[in-house]
Formats: structure tokens, sequence, C-alpha cells
């Protein structure tokens, strides 16, 4: 998506997505903060949830709740077909080949230190790299750094152009024979820019190395193919995506899933123990030791289908509309500097005020009723980049309105003149 500025442009279609009816989904946007109107623009922290995954978790404890893959009994049978049948359903909607690549986890991060650790410590030796990029969140560079003082490798970082865009050529030249692994965002949570996966992800095949996807910021925006993309892994979180916390997903291809060493070790990831030997359940189960999160995983299923059946060529247009004239707002008001200006970006505006602290901009907005996040965005490098402690982001989803970007840009307006 371009944000080109581009006023011409239909906002939304309207015909095929209605934002207030799809606004009735979701009990908390009728919230009021500080006696006005919630207008919630942290979507990229976590997003609001929609009745039928509040309901879902209810739903399962109160008629359903036994334990998976245990018992014999009718509860815990029907808890296993309904957690089951969500592997099904993320299956399909990441286009995975199979069920056995679909992998529960915590959330992203837990899927990025599985692999780090379980990968790493089947493919990763002294002198070996591993390459990400200069705008990963932490949690796509700290699990890297752990392997790599563990093994004696190194991380190596691309750069990226004022812009917020990686350079593609300084990241061909860092894909070398050393290079175990690449990790990098499918999109920025700090600046929104989406990277060229697809010509990244060939690049390192050319070289035999592998990819991970961080698609926590991508898949409340974007459809995700990971066939099409051709990823080795791909990581997402529930709760970005209109689930509940503590539920992520880890798609592995299968050969390599398979070659790798379980990541935890407990109940359900086995086959048979004895104190002299372990064998290890078949996947996905090898890789998911203990009970999970069961009424979080079931809920997670009702997010799939409620965000599977929108009209999503209507739903990135609205998107693109609201970046676009959140971009136009902010031009409009004297001494604000957009941090992450990348030609292909989705859902991220970071900002900046002359001579006023992102912390004053995000509590005078508060006092207007708009959640902004403010700070690092647990990004401190993308920060260092660009010489600043933090910044201001309004992070937009499908159910944020015109109305809310123009209560947006006068409260920005009511914080110059405050601090001005
Ligand atoms: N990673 C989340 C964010 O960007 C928490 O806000």
């Amino acid at each position: 998506m371009s944000i080109s500025p581009d006023a011409n442009k239909p906002a939304s279609d309207q015909a095929l997505f209605d934002v207030e009816r799809i606004r009735r989904d979701f009990p908390l946007l009728t919230a009021t903060v500080h006696g006005r109107p919630l207008v919630y623009f942290d979507n990229a922290a976590t997003s609001q949830k929609p009745s039928v995954v509040i309901e879902a978790e209810r739903h399962y404890y109160q008629t359903e709740n036994a334990n998976v893959h245990r018992g014999v009994h009718a509860l815990s049978e029907r808890a296993t077909a309904e957690y089951e049948e969500v592997r099904r359903l993320v299956a399909r909607f990441l286009n995975a080949e199979s069920e056995r690549e679909i992998i529960f986890v915590r959330g992203a991060t837990e899927a990025i230190n599985l692999v780090a650790s379980s990968f790493g410590r089947m493919a990763v030796k002294a002198g070996d790299e591993i390459l990400v990029t200069a705008m990963e969140h932490h949690s796509n560079i700290v699990p890297w750094q752990l392997l790599c003082g563990e093994k004696g490798a190194t991380l190596r970082v691309v750069p990226m152009n004022d812009a917020g865009e990686v350079l593609l050529d300084e990241y061909e030249r860092l894909l070398t024979p050393k290079t175990r692994l690449v990790a990098l965002a499918h999109v920025s949570n700090a600046l929104g820019t989406v990277n060229p996966v697809r010509r990244m992800i060939e690049a390192a095949h050319r070289s035999g190395i592998p990819v991970l996807l961080d698609g926590a910021q991508a898949v409340p925006h974007l459809r995700v193919d990971v066939r099409e993309l051709d990823c080795d892994f791909y990581v997402l979180s529930s709760h970005k995506l209109f689930g509940p916390t503590g539920v992520g997903v880890l798609y592995g291809r299968e050969r390599l899933l398979d070659a790798m060493p379980p990541y935890q070790g407990g109940g359900d990831m086995i086959r048979s123990v004895t104190f002299e030997k372990t064998t290890f359940n078949e996947l996905p189960y090898k890789f998911e030791a203990g009970t999970p999160n069961i009424a979080g995983t079931i809920a997670f299923g009702e997010a799939i289908r409620y965000v599977s059946a929108l009209p999503w060529p209507a739903v990135m247009a609205h998107e693109d509309a609201l970046l676009r004239e959140a971009t136009i707002a902010l031009g409009t008001i004297n001494g604000t500097r957009i941090i992450g200006t990348a030609a292909e970006k989705v859902g991220v505006l970071s900002f900046l005020m002359d001579g006023i602290h992102p912390h004053d901009i995000g509590t005078i907005l508060d006092q207007y009723g708009v959640a902004v996040r403010t700070g690092h965005h647990c990004a401190q490098p993308v920060m260092d980049r660009y010489g600043i402690p933090a910044t201001a982001r309004a992070s937009f989803a499908f159910y944020n309105t015109r109305e809310e970007i123009s209560v947006f840009a006068d409260a920005l307006k009511r914080v110059k003149e405050v601090f001005g």
C-alpha cells in the first residue's frame, strides 16, 4: 500500500465495508475515556476483541472445560476437537500445506524464541551469522543475540534508509556462506514499513538460506500466504489479530520442523518416557509441551473466522485511506515530523512534535479520549537509527474511522496550544 497523499482517492468502499456495522461487533469501542468517546489508535500494541471472541472464551469455561489430548471422556474429546479445529483454521488462514506445520505458542515472541533455541541448536555453530534488519522489534533481536552469544556466532544487521526501507543491495551483500538464517519483520511495528519480503526470501533461497518472517504486525493488515511467500517460518500473535492474549502461532516448513530438536520438554510432546530414554511425539505436538492455552486458542479460532469473513480488498482500501488522511492531517500541523515514510507501509503513523516530548503528546491525547503509544515501541535500535529517544505512534485497525482521524487531528492542535 502506498501512502502518497491522494485526496481524490475514495476513502473507503462503503458499499462493501460498513465500518459502523463492524464497530458494533467490538464492545469496548463504545467506551468513553475522560468523558469522551474512546478513539483507539493503539492497535499495534494490541487490538480490541469482537464479542464472538469474548463469548467463545466464556463458553469454553462454562460448558466444555477439560484438558486436551489426554482424556477419553466426552468433555476432553470435545475440547480436543475444538482445539484441533483451530489448528486447521490457522493452516487454511496462512495457506500452510499441512496442520502439522502449525505450532501453538504463547505469542510471536515465544515462536521466535522456539526457532532460535531449536533451529539454533541444530544449525548454528561458531563463526556462523544470523541476519536481521535495522527495524526489528526487540523480540526479533534478543533471541538471536542470546543464540549468537552461546554459539560464538555473529548477528549481522541490514541497514535502512531515512524513509525506513531496507537497503536491498546491502542485504544481498550480507547474505554470505556464513549466513544460517534471515529473520525479518514482514511489517515494522515502529515505522509501518512493509518489507519486500518476497524478493528478500528469493535472494536468501538462492543461497539456500532459510527465512523467518515476524508477521505480528502484518496479519492484522494484509492477507498472508506462506506458500506464496515461500518463507520457512512465519510467526504471529493472536492478540494483535483480534484474539486473546497468550496465544500465538509458529508456522514452519514441515521438513525443517521435523529435523529440529524439541524446544521444551514435558507432557504431550513425548511418545514414551523412561529414565533411560525419551522418544518424542510427532509434529506438531513435539513442540507443544504442557497444557496449552486451550480457552485462548479456541477463542482465537473465532478471531480467525471473523477476519477471514471480512471483505479484504475493501478493508485494505479503508485502512489505506485512514493512514493517508492521518498523514495529511499531521502534515497540516507545523513542527510535526513523521518517522517512517516508506513507499509501502500499513497501519502505523509514528511522529514527533517540535519541542514536545512524546509522552506529553500521549498524555494530552488521552485527555481527548485518544489512545496512542509513546516510547521506543520495543525497537530501540530504530530510535537510535533516527537519533531520537521515542516517538508518539498512532496505529490503526479496520474498525477505525475518518471521524476519529479528525478527533485525533484536533487533539494534536490542542497539544500544540498547550506546549507550543
Ligand atoms: N510490539 C507491540 C507494539 O508495537 C507491543 O506496541
